[in-house]
């Protein structure tokens, strides 16, 4: 499949393990109810033990991946997406690459002979979803695959970049290649923050990326979590004073003023931008069409990276982030119906 679009993700491509678990289970893995974090030793048999239960489902997902998934869907024509991210030589590799080529996403995978497939448990519970990935090959990805002649004719086709702020853990010298190029180039670099863990512990990552970002994402316990550590915004409390803070912090590119965007699940979503905020309400869903929540930021991000890519304006693009989550909430996963109504 050609890359005719101008959209590029990059991050760590994961095979979602999910299943309903017991509030008993996220006690005994020590694991927070609607929480991300990294996988450690005494996580490791949670994976087979979802395995081993009934109703397991196994679903592409990382949050890029997911992302650039739900805007390739969006944008209907194959080949609107390209992503980047390194996987293993084995089953749960090629179940990833077909999931791409089903969604019409061009995945140009760094494989990685020694290493298994990442991995992410994805415990349900109530509705809410918990995280623990567990990187493998994904943590592989290196600077090197950049380098090859399809990675370089997809970055010099692009014209928008995602990563998640997963990435950061993974190959902060991948992200800031492509972020120079977006400079250099006059393109747009999109970053997540995807994790309080992310903004506590990859502090100097965040730092890094953060002067590129024309577009910043996250939800509001990553906001939180940011205002708390750089004491902004009355250390967190004030959501929209530590968006206006992040909107207006040093970036690169003297073109564009940075826009950052904070969803706050149910509740309305805090854009800033120009020392100014614009608030944008969510249309409230039945607990009864709730499904679960896991993929629901991911897939906000990907209906706005649609419109954005159409050279849509802010309000067109949150409309079609909310509309895009609405509909992955209602399902298990990071999943979508075949055709995209949204108009
Ligand atoms: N309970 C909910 N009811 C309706 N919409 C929701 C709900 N939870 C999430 N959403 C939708 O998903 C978007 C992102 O959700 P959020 O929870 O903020 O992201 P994350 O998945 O990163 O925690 C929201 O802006 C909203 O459009
Ligand atoms: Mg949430």
């Amino acid at each position: 499949m050609p890359f005719t679009g101008k959209l590029m993700g990059m991050g760590n491509p994961l095979l979602d393990i999910s299943n309903e678990v017991t509030e008993e289970m996220l006690t005994k893995y020590d694991v927070k109810v609607d929480s991300a974090i990294l996988a450690e030793e005494k996580h490791m048999p949670i994976y087979k033990e979802l395995a081993e239960m009934p109703g397991v489902q196994y679903i592409a997902g990382g949050a890029t991946q997911n992302s650039i998934r739900v805007a390739q869907w969006m944008m209907g024509e194959a080949g609107q997406t390209a992503y980047m991210g390194c996987i293993g030589k084995d089953a749960f590799g090629e179940q990833l690459k077909g999931c791409a080529q089903t969604d019409g996403v061009l995945v140009h995978y760094m494989e990685d002979e020694e290493t298994p497939t990442g991995t992410c448990a994805v415990l349900v519970a109530s509705g809410e979803r918990s995280l623990i990935a567990n990187l493998a090959a994904a943590n592989n990805f290196k600077e090197s695959h950049l380098e090859t002649d399809l990675a370089k004719e997809i970055i010099s086709s692009s014209e928008i970049f995602y990563s998640a702020g997963f990435f950061l853990t993974v190959s902060v010298e991948s992200l800031l290649k492509v972020t120079n190029h977006a400079v250099d180039n006059n393109k747009i670099f999109c970053l997540n923050f995807s994790a309080p863990f992310i903004i506590d512990f990859f502090g100097d990552q965040v730092a890094a990326a953060l002067p590129f970002a024309d577009y910043v994402f996250c939800n509001e316990s990553e906001a939180e979590a940011y205002g708390k550590k750089h004491g902004l915004g009355n250390d967190g409390k004030d959501l929209e004073a530590v968006a206006l803070k992040v909107a207006a912090m040093p970036k690169t590119s003297g073109v564009r003023a940075r826009t950052v965007v904070f969803t706050q699940g149910s509740s309305c979503t805090i854009v800033a931008r120009e020392g100014k905020v614009t608030k944008y309400d969510v249309t409230p869903l039945g607990a009864d069409l709730l499904v679960d929540t896991n993929g629901a930021g991911d897939a906000f991000v990907g209906g706005f990276l649609a419109q954005l890519t159409k050279g849509a304006d802010i309000a067109k693009c949150v409309d079609a982030g909310h509309w895009a989550a609405s509909i992955i909430i209602q399902r298990s996963g990071c999943t979508f119906p075949e055709k995209c109504e949204y108009a």
